[in-house]
């Protein structure tokens, strides 16, 4: 039976831990050969490794998303290396700490959004023309539940992701003709340090975390990357502009359970 990738070539930010360290190696998995582009090197060599040493076919790419000249070089490395990009998912994030919005000050407001909005638009911009070039693709970009309900004492970061839903169902909307889909992925907490260094910031927040969960538990990051593989496949053909909850259950109302 063919497998859900087979043979694409995949791109994965922030590929080097957590939720993209697991995408990377379900598109392994799903028959993909997979670029992974984070800004920290030697994390995205270990997953690059990991996936040779497992029969597949990896390369690693050091790029900080929120510079253009990293991002391009990155796009162009990848084509280099396996002649095309078909499928990409925008995962890089920077949430800059946990403060109440009066707090923030201007010049950690906007590393937050440098990263978090502004490198998903420059992945998308120079993504989306080879994807053309070469008869089509998909996107996913990780978004978070944070954009929808808000998520206190993270201003910058739930407005970033505000802003990569808009963003997702505008380039949805431009390219649904042109043979691109484009949908996005909120999870609620799930297993990474990102999450690890947020109940270690604020440690009361474990236990009330996990109680928002309607099933009581955080997410795997191979859950969120089952669903960005899905939403990357030929499966989901007829779906662009969508955003995705995986998210055990947060956005429903868990009182009274
Ligand atoms: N873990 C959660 O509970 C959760 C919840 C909602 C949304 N998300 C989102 O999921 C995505 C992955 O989160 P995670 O928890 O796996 O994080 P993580 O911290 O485990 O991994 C993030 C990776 O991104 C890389 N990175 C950071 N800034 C970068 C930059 N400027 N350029 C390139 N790479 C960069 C880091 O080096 C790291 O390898 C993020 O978009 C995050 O906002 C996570």
């Amino acid at each position: 039976m063919q497998r859900l990738l087979e043979d694409k070539i995949a791109m994965v930010t922030g590929g080097g831990s957590g939720i993209g360290a697991a995408t990377a190696s379900t598109f392994h998995r799903d028959g993909a050969k997979v670029v992974i582009v984070d800004r920290n090197a030697e994390a995205a060599d270990a997953v690059a490794r990991a996936i040779r040493a497992n029969g597949g076919e990896a390369i690693a790419i050091q790029a900080d998303v929120s510079k253009e000249d990293q991002v391009m070089a990155a796009i162009e490395n990848t084509v280099a290396h396996f002649g095309a990009l078909h499928i990409a998912s925008n995962n890089a994030a920077y949430g800059g700490g946990f403060k109440t919005v009066t707090a923030w000050n201007e010049h950690d407001w906007d590393s937050v959004n440098n990263v978090t909005l502004k490198g998903v638009w420059l992945c998308l911009k120079h993504q989306l023309p080879i994807m053309e070039h070469t008869g089509g693709g998909a996107i996913v970009n990780i978004t978070s539940v944070g954009a929808i309900r808000g998520e206190a004492k993270m201003s910058p970061y739930s407005a970033a992701k505000g802003g990569v839903i808009a963003l997702t169902k505008t380039v949805a909307a431009e390219y649904a003709q042109r043979g691109i889909r484009v949908n996005a992925i909120a999870p609620g907490g799930i297993k990474t340090s990102s999450i690890e260094a947020y109940f270690n910031a604020l440690p009361e927040e474990r236990e009330a975390t996990i109680a928002t969960h309607a099933m009581r538990r955080l997410g795997e990051p191979e859950e969120v990357a089952d669903a960005v593989s899905y939403l990357l496949s030929d499966r989901a053909s007829f779906i662009t502009g969508h955003v995705l909850n995986v998210d055990g259950g947060m956005l429903v109302n868990p009182h009274n359970l």
